[in-house]
């Protein structure tokens, strides 16, 4: 067989399941895929391993329960060893628990059986282009130090600086942030450029909360994604009043998979050259598309509330971070919907999570809920003398700092929380 080197080669992909009907399903889906190759069929996590290591596939379809050594393990022996292949788990189970465990163990996405032939086929392809985009960093060799070093392309010519604002649990003001946050950073220093991509493509907020009702979206940009320049960009930006230019998620959900991460990658590398600033608001999941905005990012700024579950999954993004081998300074985490009253003290969250807060954003449900529906973000107008708008400015501010700093130098972050300008 051909060594890999071409590239028209076949995606090849290594099937793992200990139910015979199972692989032979599989097989059956991908036969008539004119790019996919199934290289071979492993029926238990220990023979995966060693399949894997002889075959040395692109992509393995790994089952998660298996007896003897499950999926997860076996993925994890596996990516130990060849750090470039890319595994999709298949569960019958959607829990969050699988789903972390499994990214935490090198894992790149994640299949709830049963799915469709158009679902697994999307998924290996948009797998497999994350692998070619994400290989030199995952690789094991001595690459450029710092994982979220800026412009790390390269070119040495970039100017701007991506922010990725995440929280692994829905509903903590994720976007509320990521859109008060890009406002504050253009208003911060005249000239600043900013950009907003509403990375959560299937239900994105950004065009409600900005109150924008245009007709361009990412998915403009989907035909002409191995052409990108910054002209073709700016026509797709939606400019809001504030001075913040929109990225907008498509229009309808079904458009999302069109999205896949290599535009995304495109659309941020090369906004980051058009901008001071690229603010990225995502969902909740984290997928490859999430993972592509995560990795670019040169800080997360990492979204949760004062309740136990949402402190709990803060917890586990710092695990996964932790695997993908993001520095510690690279995610700054905010304390959102701050409240003397919420029976957790800011303090515990701290040392339960085991990473500084930065800031604390405080609990105004009137402002964020006006700011909502009024799709005027509360860093504009009459809100703007509020707490929670005063506390983001500092946020952006801190980050703005931060950013100037060289690289090198380790963030600085408050020791103290009940002190400083960033608590409240
Ligand atoms: N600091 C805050 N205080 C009170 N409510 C807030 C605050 N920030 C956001 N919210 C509210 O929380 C809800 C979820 O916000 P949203 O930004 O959509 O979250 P996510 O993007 O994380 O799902 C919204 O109703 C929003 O108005
Ligand atoms: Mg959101």
């Amino acid at each position: 067989m051909a060594e890999a080197t071409g590239k028209t080669e076949k995606i090849r992909v290594l099937i793992v399941d200990d139910i015979p009907e199972t692989r032979e399903n599989l097989r059956k889906l991908l036969f008539f895929e004119p790019d996919i190759e199934v290289v071979g069929a492993a029926t238990s996590g220990e023979e995966s391993v060693a399949m894997a290591a002889q075959l040395k596939p692109d992509v393995i379809l790994m089952d998660i329960n298996m007896p003897g050594i499950d999926g997860i393990t076996a993925t994890e022996m596996i990516t130990q060893q060849l750090p470039w292949v890319q595994v999709i788990m298949m569960s019958v189970q959607g829990e969050t628990d699988y789903l972390r465990r499994s990214m935490q163990a090198g894992a790149r996405e994640f299949l709830i059986k049963p799915f469709t032939s158009e679902d697994l086929v999307a998924a290996i392809r948009r797998i497999h282009q994350l692998g070619l985009t994400r290989r030199p960093k995952i690789s094991s060799e001595p690459a450029a130090p710092g994982s979220s070093a800026p412009g790390r392309d390269g070119t040495g010519t970039s100017a701007g600086r991506i922010l990725t604002v995440f929280s692994p649990k829905g509903g903590t003001g994720c976007s509320t942030l990521a859109i008060n946050l890009a406002v504050a950073l253009a208003q911060q220093k005249q000239g600043n450029k900013v950009a907003l991509v509403d990375a959560s493509l299937q239900f994105g907020d950004v065009a409600v909360l900005l109150n924008l009702q245009a007709s361009r979206s990412i998915v403009d940009l989907v035909p002409h994604v191995n052409e990108l320049d910054g002209e073709m960009l700016e026509t797709v930006l939606v400019p809001h009043g504030s001075g913040v230019k929109a990225l907008l998620a498509p229009p309808r959900p079904e458009l999302a998979d069109q999205v896949t991460p290599p535009l995304i990658e495109r659309v941020l590398t090369g906004l980051r050259n058009l901008m001071s600033y690229v603010v990225v608001d995502t969902n909740s999941i984290i997928n490859d598309i999430t993972l592509t905005t995560l990795d670019l990012a040169d800080r997360i700024v990492l979204v949760t509330t004062p309740d136990i579950p949402s402190i709990k999954d803060a917890k586990l993004f710092f695990e996964v971070a932790d695997a993908l081998e993001y520095p510690s300074s690279k995610t700054i985490l905010i304390l959102n919907k701050s409240d003397p009253h919420s029976g957790i003290r800011a303090e515990d969250i701290q040392a339960s999570i085991k990473h500084p807060i930065v800031a604390q954003l405080p609990l105004d449900e009137r402002t964020a809920t006006l700011a909502a529906n009024h799709g005027v973000p509360y860093m504009v107008g009459s809100a703007r003398t509020t707490k929670l708008a005063q506390a983001t400015a500092s946020l952006a501010q801190y980050i703005a700092n931060v950013l100037a700093e060289k690289e090198e130098t380790t963030v600085a972050v408050p020791a103290k929380l009940s002190t400083g300008r960033l608590s409240l």
